[in-house]
């Protein structure tokens, strides 16, 4: 275990001098409000706190900063908006934690070559804005998308509503400007669409939640813009015939929507109670939100039809056609809510983000509601459900005490069932200090072998981020 140095006044000096006093905090109320995520303070058994916080103008600032911590071996967490459920902004072992607020500028579209570059700290629905003001798309569109930062994106992997015909975040970078503990700046990638020059330390930083460099600058790839899109919202009796039809609308309609996501009985209750709105159907066993897309409105009518006819031969209730504003609003509105319906509503729960192959997805919900019934939890299931990466909502009821035995022994059940269907433990939320624990049951010591010797190429004195993903 390294021995961290404290933050000390002379240390708090340093950094003003590095970046301004205007770009360094510690003031108490700022240090809490930057110290936690969306994971939730009461899911974790201590108070994790930064002791000074940074915001870096430049990548000058970023360098200057990294250099200065890693020669005192003073921790350094990276942070973007604060929305993720990882745990992987938090400041494990206090530290410095470093915000993005302040690069927060897109810096060039270039329409030749269909890229967007940013800043870590844009939000990720200014670069949708921005890409859709010249009728091109970005496409990375997680639910946290009108807060979360694209730096943030990137940490994580970010997947969102449109990974089954987009891919995820990484699947959108083309290039990452990145600063190693040491200070020094690099880039790696660069504006093209291929690329076998050595290995690809782009998807390598992608995802690596912070533990090998710094993102200052996202190079991203940018697609036309489909002019027309029409969301349909089916409800179905039960949750194995909406998920029956998920295969067979990209087999038998040949095409792979845009979207593809599912919310079980329970997600449509509490985001209801949340918003004080109902959809269609609202007691029905499961409602699949199918987006289509294209810029000929005769071919997408064709094509929304047939999905429709297959929808009502798999046993759907209804198919609603959201063709206007106002109704896919609703929808998407509902959707995205969700996830914030239960950091409202409940105090006690954890939010998984299993992955398995699609054709698992009833089983792994037939563990899930074991699970339930074993510990006495409530399950909230929603998500990408064209990826298979299903969003698993374990409540607990309020007046229990020991809820987290009961969440942690759920945890573990579910985990093993989602590996005994050949799934994985987070499809986009990562790893962090949140799942940190149960890594070795994903990844064997070869492979968590391969991660810390990673770990300790860019990150040898280990400052950057420390206590995420493994333990060194
Ligand atoms: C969602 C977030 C929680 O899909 O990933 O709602
Ligand atoms: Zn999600």
């Amino acid at each position: 275990m390294t021995a961290y140095s404290a933050v000390t006044r002379e240390v708090v000096r340093d950094l003003e001098r590095l970046l301004g006093a205007h770009n360094v905090a510690v003031d108490p109320e700022k240090l809490a409000s930057y110290s936690r995520d969306e994971v939730g303070l009461q899911f974790w058994d201590r108070e994790y706190r930064a002791e000074v916080l940074v915001f870096p103008e430049s990548t000058g600032h970023v360098s200057a900063v990294l250099a200065y911590a890693d020669s005192r071996r003073i921790p350094v967490t990276p942070r973007g908006a604060g929305t993720g459920l990882s745990g992987g902004a938090v400041p494990a072992f206090g530290g410095i934690v470093m915000a993005f607020d302040r690069m927060n500028r897109i810096l060039d579209i270039d329409l030749e070559n269909l890229t967007i570059t940013a800043e870590p700290g844009v939000v990720t629905a200014e670069i949708q804005a921005a890409a859709a003001r010249h009728g091109l798309e970005y496409v990375g569109d997680p639910c946290s998308g009108d807060a979360s930062f694209i730096g943030g994106n990137v940490a994580e992997n970010a997947g969102g509503n449109k990974v089954i015909k987009y891919g995820t975040t990484g699947a959108n970078v083309l290039a990452l400007e990145v600063v190693l503990p040491s200070g020094k700046v690099t880039w790696f990638g660069g504006k093209r669409r291929k690329d076998v020059t050595g290995l690809n330390l782009v998807h390598l930083i992608v995802g690596s939640e912070g533990i090998l460099g710094v993102v200052t600058r996202v190079v991203l790839k940018l697609v036309p813009r489909q002019e027309k899109v029409v969301d349909l919202l089916v409800p179905f009796s039960t949750v194995e015939e909406a998920i029956a039809l998920v295969p067979r609308v990209m087999r038998e309609v040949k095409l792979i929507p845009s979207s593809l996501e599912f919310m079980d009985r329970n997600s449509l209750s509490i985001v209801s109670r949340y918003l004080g709105s109902r959809l269609p159907y609202q007691e029905a066993g499961a409602h699949l939100i199918i987006q289509l897309e294209g810029n000929d409105e005769e071919v997408l009518s064709d094509q929304y039809e047939r999905v429709g006819d297959l929808c009502f031969e798999n046993g759907a209730l209804e198919v609603f056609v959201a063709d206007n504003r106002n109704f896919r609003d609703q929808i998407w509105k509902t959707r995205k809510n969700i996830a914030e319906a239960i950091i409202v509503l409940y105090t006690k729960y954890a939010k998984e983000d299993l992955v398995v192959p699609t054709s698992k997805i009833p089983s792994l919900l037939e563990s899930v509601s074991e699970a339930c019934r074993r510990y006495s939890l409530e399950a909230v299931n929603y998500g990408h459900v064209g990826d298979g990466n299903i969003h698993v909502n374990l409540l607990v009821d309020e007046s229990c005490e020991d809820w987290h035995e009961a969440i942690e022994g759920a945890r573990r059940d579910l985990y093993l069932a989602t590996r005994e269907l050949g799934g994985t433990l987070s499809g986009e939320h990562g790893i962090g200090l949140k799942r940190k624990a149960y890594l070795g049951m994903f990844l064997d010591d070869t492979q968590l072998e391969i991660i810390r010797g990673i770990k300790r190429v860019f990150d040898p004195n280990l400052i950057l981020n420390p206590g995420k993903i493994v333990d060194l």
